[in-house]
């Protein structure tokens, strides 16, 4: 049976490390994106985990963040991963999709992702205007997309950080 449910860490941790470990290497580490995330710690209750018949086959991540001078509050989503082999239902949409409902239950104004515009676009991501948001690391503009949750994602605006 598949079933979407938030991250316990004490059943679901170990294994979604495996899947990124898996999925993206260990050269992600090296990734502006994972700048953001290790002065950050991940949110399991907005968090969203793929479970077939008790094992994780996807994962939506979602961490806290702020942006520019007025500190905005808004929310990281991502890595996002599904294992080779369940892959073409378009289950990395449906994680992040209930994490995006998450978010904004939560009263999360804001969401953040960087990622293939013609995957994530699907789900209300859009690409922002170039340079609006600035991370700490090299990043490609093309791919830094928000989406309203709670609130407006069109004022987020300059550096991107940790809490
Ligand atoms: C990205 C990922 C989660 C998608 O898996 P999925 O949800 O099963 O998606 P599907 O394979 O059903 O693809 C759905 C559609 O999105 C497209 N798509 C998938 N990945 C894409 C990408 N990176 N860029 C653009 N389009 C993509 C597919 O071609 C497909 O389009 P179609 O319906 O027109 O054929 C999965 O491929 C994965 O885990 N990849 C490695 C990790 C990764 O790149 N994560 C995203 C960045 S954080």
């Amino acid at each position: 049976m598949l079933e979407i449910v938030p991250e316990t860490p004490a059943l679901h941790a170990d294994a979604i490390e495996d899947l990124f470990d898996r999925t993206f290497g260990p050269g992600h580490f090296a990734k502006t994106a994972e700048r953001l995330r290790e002065f950050s710690h991940s949110l399991p209750e907005i968090t969203r985990v793929a479970v077939l018949d008790g094992r994780v086959i996807g994962v939506c991540r979602v961490w806290p963040l702020v942006v520019g001078p007025a500190r905005d509050r808004a929310l990281f989503y991502g890595p996002v991963a599904v294992t080779p082999e369940h892959r073409g239902s378009r289950l990395g949409l449906t994680v992040t999709g209930e994490a995006l409902e998450a978010g904004a239950a939560a009263g999360w104004p804001a969401a953040i992702l960087i990622g293939a515009p013609a995957y994530f676009g699907e789900i209300g991501f859009t690409v922002t205007p170039k340079n609006q948001l600035d991370f700490p690391g090299p990043q490609d503009q093309a791919r830094v997309m928000v989406r309203d949750l709670a609130g407006d994602a069109s004022r987020l605006a300059g550096l991107v950080t940790a809490p």
